[in-house]
């Protein structure tokens, strides 16, 4: 992408690529491997796959990455032989690659993120802070539901996390064709072209241990007249335990903009109804900083779309036990029926929790979250 550079997250300098395809911050040089740059302050991996790539090793350098974890990963990080199948066999579908990862329950997250009434708090965001024409970064963009999603519907993105097997899987599993960037949000890793994009990042920002650092640079890569949006992120009202989470008049202090409930956020996508202001007790806030978009993007879903896995008539693998109980939670506090309370009829007629049987649009059936953007491989 045109205006798109990258920074050493050691001594901060601009990188260069070396005729190697390295690349280069004056000091040290850092790796690419399968096009994801990886920028990740850890002295003993960035010199060992240095090393392997010097010589030649290519798949041997991607497997050092693939293992590569975070601090908060639920489960050791993948075994040899595991990894070694990943590469060999083409085959394997998304599911099964993030069983070879090691994910564990972060595998459950990924392959059924689509159905989750938190996806739709973000996609709301994105119509209200992505002008047409646009471009987006996702910090902390996971394996790309949403970059797949933005770029399904014609915008330009830039995805970035601190995991590289993350990306990796945004590449070759969900067709993310945008640059994909490994490294910390806290760091600066990057930044784009003049002018201003929109910055997203969702159901992440409570991991940030330091989060005035982590605004400071979103900020910056938004750029003037750029935009912010933070979605889904967890308070202490919850009992979620995952990551660094705070209260929400501590949010409030550090937001840019009014903070809202993250419940009525998704309820906006699927009712159009209006947004909350955050209380003492929302598990989840939200908000968005920078100018109203006056010309935003509306995502519609291509025909490709198949039904959600979490209905009976998919005939694709339902979620797991563990999944619906995070379901349930988040499902309980948006007042409008959504799938998984709503039961499907022989017919393919859905039959809404409590309202009457109603066949519904296309675009219906794509706001309810009925119809999907699985890949292929899934
Ligand atoms: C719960 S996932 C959400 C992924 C995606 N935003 C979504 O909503 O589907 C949180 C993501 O934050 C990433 N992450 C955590 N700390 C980070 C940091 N300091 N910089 C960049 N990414 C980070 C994790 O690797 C993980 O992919």
């Amino acid at each position: 992408m045109d205006g798109l550079k990258l920074y050493s997250p050691l001594n901060g300098e601009r990188l260069h690529p070396n005729a190697d395809g390295l690349l280069d911050d004056g000091e040290r040089l850092w790796p690419v491997v399968d096009g994801i740059p990886w920028l990740r302050p850890k002295e003993e991996l960035r010199q060992r796959v240095i090393e392997v790539l010097q010589h030649g090793r290519r798949d041997e350098a991607l497997k050092l990455l693939l293992a590569d974890q975070d601090d908060f990963s639920p489960t050791p990080p993948p075994n040899e032989d595991a990894l070694t199948e990943l590469l060999r066999n083409s085959n394997l579908n998304l599911r099964k690659a993030m069983t070879a990862l090691n994910y564990g329950p972060v595998g459950k997250y990924f392959a059924y993120r689509w159905c989750s009434p938190t996806f739709r708090s973000g996609l709301y965001l994105l119509e209200h802070s992505v002008p047409k024409g646009g471009v987006v970064v996702e910090v902390a963009c996971g394996i790309g539901h949403f970059l797949r999603e933005l770029e399904s519907n014609g915008v330009t993105t830039v995805g970035m996390d601190i995991v590289f097997s993350k990306l990796w899987l945004a590449r070759r599993y969900m067709g993310v064709r945008g640059p994909l960037v490994c490294g910390d949000v806290s760091q600066g890793p990057l930044s784009v072209a003049k002018g201003g994009c929109t910055v997203f990042c969702h159901d992440a920002f409570y991991f940030f241990p330091e989060k005035e650092q982590a605004l400071r640079r979103m900020r910056t890569l938004a750029g003037p007249g750029g935009r912010l949006a933070v979605g889904h992120v967890h308070t202490t009202a919850e009992r979620h335990a995952a990551g660094y989470r705070l209260d929400t008049p501590l949010y409030a202090t550090m937001a840019a903009g009014p903070v809202y409930d993250d419940a009525s956020v998704a309820a906006a996508w699927y009712a159009g109804s209006d947004l909350l202001p955050a209380g003492d007790d929302s598990p989840a806030v939200s908000w968005i900083e920078g100018h109203a978009v006056k010309d935003p993007i509306r995502f519609s879903a291509p025909d490709t779309y198949t039904r959600s896995p979490v209905l009976a008539d998919s005939n694709l693998p339902a979620p797991p036990a563990e999944w619906w109980a995070e379901y349930e939670m988040d499902a309980k506090a948006i007042p409008v029926p959504v799938p998984g309370r709503a039961t499907v009829t022989s017919a393919g007629r859905i039959v809404a929790a409590g309202a009457q049987v109603e066949e519904l649009s296309r675009e219906q059936d794509y706001r309810q979250g009925y119809s999907i953007n699985l890949p292929d491989k899934w």
